[in-house]
């Protein structure tokens, strides 16, 4: 039986700068930047010629890494050839053998609520028997019974609850994730939240970006006031986002946009207020009902909005036209939540495809929605459900979320110049990505240039 080992601090490839993957069968590039219609589909893949069983291919896919970025990534021969000519000699490369697999960066999660405490797994039996999410949490469980929880944890019970699961992210495949806090919802524990987050992306491998969440719901001390909502707000916006904004830890703002928890004019007060103050805009949007969450996305030049479940005709619209533009909305799609709640309405995929507007795929992770960590399962559920295919996924998971962070200029993609974030797959083709339900396909992890993880015996 073969177990994955986690590589503490990673290990430079035997002290040398360089790095050489060798003996792939496949490299999905996802080069040539953000997918959107029919490109969304176009893993860029390199593959070698075919060849007889045990031969090594010339002209095999190689990628060239040196110091932590990738320098080349091409047909083998040709690719050694113009190292040596470009003053890069092999004796500075370790060698790192794919095996037949195929390479693909590293996967990128653009929307995960890492940091919370306890579980929920009681509201599985309650949806079963018919209770509705949002009543749920209107009766004091959902989210408010996870904040109760995570209010009441100390900054080192959170930072070892997200060390366990950022394991458990990078064993799937992902190096660079999004985190949101917003099981605080007072500002304490929503610096505590953030300030753990940032602490774990410092610790690496993995890399956090962290997010405020503070309107995610409206916590219980202000439930009883007949203003509750309205309250809450101008809470956020005059104590909360002053206080993160001096932390200085997060560099996203997100909103809970939904009938019956914020409106689309709580969540563009809040986010407006938020940009002033140099955090990026993000939205939950149209996650269970049409709330206009796509409309606002669109209007106030969001990175992302995310879920897009149930967004209306005039919100999909709102998303095409702001795709024509400089700066498209990245639809983040988190079809694993739709799955686990047990919803009929999985976000529209194809027509979102068809026009034009680029797809992205996340977790979700959280204990009320989607306790999963792994973008391969996510990967199988958008291919099962929402009709994409497995290239399609893969670059929703890859360049596409990259973009979501605003990070596309850095990571998502195996091209020259960007991070040395690469994940060798133990399968031969990353349409098997999503074939495998379940599976663990990772045979080794590559994380700035530094084999971060590896499954022994290889
Ligand atoms: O994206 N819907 C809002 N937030 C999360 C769920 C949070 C929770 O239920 O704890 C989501 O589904
Ligand atoms: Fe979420």
């Amino acid at each position: 039986m073969s177990s994955l080992r986690l590589i503490q601090g990673g290990r430079a490839a035997e002290g040398l700068p360089g790095l050489l993957i060798e003996g792939a069968a496949e490299v999905a590039t996802l080069a040539g930047g953000l997918r959107r219609g029919s490109a969304q589909g176009d893993a860029a893949v390199l593959t070698g010629p075919p060849t007889s069983a045990g031969a090594a291919a010339d002209g095999a896919p190689v990628i060239a890494c040196w110091e932590g970025r990738i320098l080349a990534v091409g047909p083998g021969a040709e690719l050694t050839r113009t190292l040596e000519a470009g003053g890069y000699p092999l004796s500075r490369f370790a060698r790192l053998d794919a095996a037949g697999g195929t390479v693909t960066p590293g996967l990128v999660d653009a929307h995960t609520h890492l940091l919370f405490a306890g579980s929920r797994e009681g509201e599985l039996v309650l949806r079963q028997q018919g209770a509705g999410y949002l009543e749920i949490l209107e009766a004091g469980g959902g989210i408010l019974s996870t904040v109760a929880a995570t209010r009441a944890a100390t900054a080192e019970a959170l930072e070892e609850h997200g060390r366990r699961w950022l394991g458990e992210m990078l064993a799937h495949g992902t190096t660079t994730i999004e985190a949101k806090s917003g099981y605080g919802l007072d500002l304490p524990t929503e610096l505590r939240l953030l300030d753990v987050a940032h602490r774990l992306g410092q610790a690496g491998p993995i890399d956090v970006l962290p997010t405020w969440l503070g309107a995610h719901a409206v916590p219980i001390e202000y439930r009883a006031r007949p203003d509750g909502a309205e309250a809450y707000i101008r809470h956020c916006i005059e104590e909360q986002l002053p206080g993160v904004a001096a932390q200085g830890r997060a560099r996203f703002a997100d909103v809970f946009c939904e009938a019956g928890v914020f409106t689309p004019d709580q969540s563009r007060r809040v986010l407006e207020a938020a940009a002033r103050l140099g955090l990026q805009p993000r939205l939950h949007a149209d996650e269970i009902a049409p709330s206009g969450g796509a409309e606002l996305a669109a209007e106030i030049g969001a990175l992302s909005a995310d879920h897009l479940a149930a967004p209306s005709p005039a919100g999909l619209d709102a998303l095409a036209r702001a795709a024509e533009g400089e700066r498209p909305v990245v639809a983040t799609l988190l079809p694993a939540t739709t799955w686990f709640l047990m919803h009929d309405d999985f976000a529209p995929a194809r027509t979102m495809i068809e026009r034009d507007i680029p797809v992205a795929l996340a977790t979700d992770f959280n204990p009320g929605t989607s306790p999963t960590t792994s973008l391969p399962h996510v990967m199988t559920v958008a291919c099962l459900e929402l009709k994409m295919t497995p290239s399609e996924a893969l670059a929703a998971v890859t360049i596409n979320a990259a973009h979501a962070l605003g990070r596309g200029d850095e990571i998502g993609s195996i091209e020259a110049g960007k991070a040395a974030d690469l994940v060798i797959w133990r399968v031969p083709t990353h349409r098997q990505l999503p074939y495998w339900p379940a599976a663990d396909l990772v045979r080794v992890v590559v994380k700035g240039g530094r084999v971060v993880l590896e499954r022994t015996p290889a």
